[in-house]
């Protein structure tokens, strides 16, 4: 996992780390057992991670407990085969299972993948911060999306 994050630590904007993380990065992610919080583990045959999406804190107070931001990395060899899709229907199902009111997904600009991958699984775009990030000398925007979860009746 944390060799898929560093890639795109080192090589794009979808992220706004510039350093690489600890191999032990996700490592609370991982021991949570908060309701709404969750990490999926795609991986091959031999047990290769392939990628992972998960659902997590958007912001420590105890208002935005209805809340869980989303994200989802994958390798660079397994994009654009559904996996994306498949990660993010599994956990949606679940954050909704447990109750969580909304998932919020920020996106860095460009990233029509991304944005594409939110918008079939229901996400919104809810407005863009412009120009809050820095990275390879250039200013980045974040797009806001958003997905109220669906009604259950
Ligand atoms: C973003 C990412 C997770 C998408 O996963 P994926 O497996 O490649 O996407 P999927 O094959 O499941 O496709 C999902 C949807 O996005 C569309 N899509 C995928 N790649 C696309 C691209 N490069 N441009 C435009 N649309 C794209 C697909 O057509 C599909 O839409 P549809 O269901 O309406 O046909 C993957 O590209 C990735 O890991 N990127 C690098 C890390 C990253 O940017 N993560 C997001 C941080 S916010």
């Amino acid at each position: 996992m944390a060799a898929i994050y560093n890639d795109a630590v080192a090589r794009t904007v979808a992220t706004f780390d510039v350093e690489p993380r600890p191999d032990d990065h996700y490592a609370d992610r991982l021991a949570s057992t908060r309701r709404g919080d969750h990490v999926l583990v795609a991986v091959d045959a031999e047990g290769a991670v392939l990628g992972y999406a998960f659902s997590g804190t958007y912001r420590p107070r105890t208002a935005y407990d209805g809340t869980r931001e989303v994200s989802v990395y994958l390798a660079e060899h397994v994009r654009g085969r559904g996996l994306g899709r498949r990660l993010y229907d599994e956990l949606l199902a679940r954050v909704d299972a447990d109750g969580i009111h909304t998932c919020v997904a920020v996106i860095a600009r460009p990233n029509p993948a991304s944005e594409a991958l939110h918008r079939a699984l229901g996400f919104e775009h809810v407005g863009t911060l412009r120009e809050v990030g820095h990275k390879f000398g250039n200013w980045v925007d974040t797009a806001f999306w958003q997905r109220l979860r669906p009604d259950p009746s």
